[in-house]
């Protein structure tokens, strides 16, 4: 019978420097009330010019390699969820690849926005459950800053830069480790979050520049609707798809993308605050980062044990949505 596939280390990196909501007091019309009331968020940490998603990506990496006790070289895939690549090419894969001396790995990148990083895992395990590879590194990186424009308020107290990473192995008990998951999208909602400049329909130039069309656009009030009911209804789905109880549920890690839309998803699952994973006053929404990252805060918190049921739930541009169920594995 085919092997679950199981996360046998797990880590994060986030850079030293901090972006205080007091600091964007000097920077645009807010306040640090209007922040923390509207989104939860306090501060946020920002990657210094000239290093790119990569560097904090091969760092997460490269911890999560040694909690798992597994060499680089042994790898054999590396999938990489980023909306803000170091460049176009070559892929953030092949970069880690290089940084990390994983020469055995082929490696490709996700575009899943703020579900790149549940769309990548999904992707991963297949190559798990069918027995093609053994050892899977996953990453979510992503460098908000590099597209943040600092005089938009409605966008840029909302976003940090970060990594975490996983390692993939397969998991001898079929009971234990990524269970199940559901992904969706939904590409209607596109003209509501979007980088229009530097793809191939609006290459960059003097004009997509002098238009801010390299930074993040989003209409947050549409966004939030979505994201409120698509984030709660597809994380019910997979609880009710599986008859757990909340009471069962040791952690709920969801993207931090707002507090208020991580409360509607606890709320409808009826979990206790004390189950529900929330770091975004320290680190705002680092996109890719936000899961693999909350992952690795509770575990070396000591918080999860073998066996315990874990989700995971994000909603993002895309629109993308998806949950995860998991029974941690070691
Ligand atoms: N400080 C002060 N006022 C502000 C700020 C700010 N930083 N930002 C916006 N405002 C103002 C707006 O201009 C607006 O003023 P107006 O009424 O005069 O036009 C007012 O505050 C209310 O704006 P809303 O957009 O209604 O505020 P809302 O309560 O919706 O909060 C927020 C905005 C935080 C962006 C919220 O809508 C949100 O979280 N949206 C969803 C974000 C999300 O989930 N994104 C998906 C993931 S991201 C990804 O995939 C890359």
């Amino acid at each position: 019978m085919a092997s679950k596939a199981k996360i046998t280390g797990v880590s994060h990196y986030v850079p030293p420097k901090v972006l205080t909501n007091k600091d964007f007091e000097k920077m645009v019309d807010t306040t640090d009330e209007w922040i923390i009331t509207r989104t939860g968020i306090k501060e946020r940490h920002i990657l210094e010019d000239g290093k790119g998603s990569s560097y904090m990506g091969a760092f997460a990496a490269k911890r999560a390699l040694e909690e798992a006790g597994v060499s680089p070289e042994e790898i054999e895939m590396i999938v990489v969820a980023t909306v803000t690549p170091d460049m176009m090419f070559p892929n953030t894969a092949c970069l880690i690849q290089d940084q990390i001396g994983a020469k055995n790995a082929w490696g490709v990148d996700v575009n899943g926005a703020c579900s790149g990083f549940i769309y990548a895992t999904a992707m991963a395990t297949q190559f798990i459950e069918t027995g093609r590879h053994k050892k899977v590194l996953v990453v979510g990186a992503d460098k908000m800053s590099a597209i943040t424009d600092y005089t938009d308020r409605n966008t840029c107290v909302l976003f940090g830069d970060a990594a975490g990473a996983i390692v993939l192995e397969p998991s001898e008990d079929p009971e234990l480790g990524i269970i199940d998951y559901i992904l969706r999208s939904d590409g209607s909602g596109g003209k509501y979050l979007y980088q229009l400049g530097g793809g191939s329909l609006h290459p960059a130039s003097h004009e997509t520049v002098d238009k801010k069309m390299h930074y993040i656009y989003q209409d947050g009030r549409t966004v939030f609707k979505y994201a409120v009911a698509g984030m709660a209804d597809i994380t019910e789905e997979i609880v009710k798809k599986h008859h757990i109880d909340s009471k069962d549920i040791k952690m709920l890690i969801p993207h931090q993308a707002n507090m208020r839309i991580i409360d509607a998803t606890a709320r409808r699952l009826k979990l206790d605050p004390e189950k529900v994973l929330i770091n975004i006053h320290k680190y705002g929404n680092t996109t890719a980062a936000t899961i693999p990252m909350g992952l690795s805060e509770v575990y070396q918190d000591g918080k999860l044990q073998k066996g315990d049921t874990v989700l995971f739930a994000a909603f993002g541009a895309g629109f993308t949505f998806g949950s995860m169920l998991l029974r941690w594995a070691i």
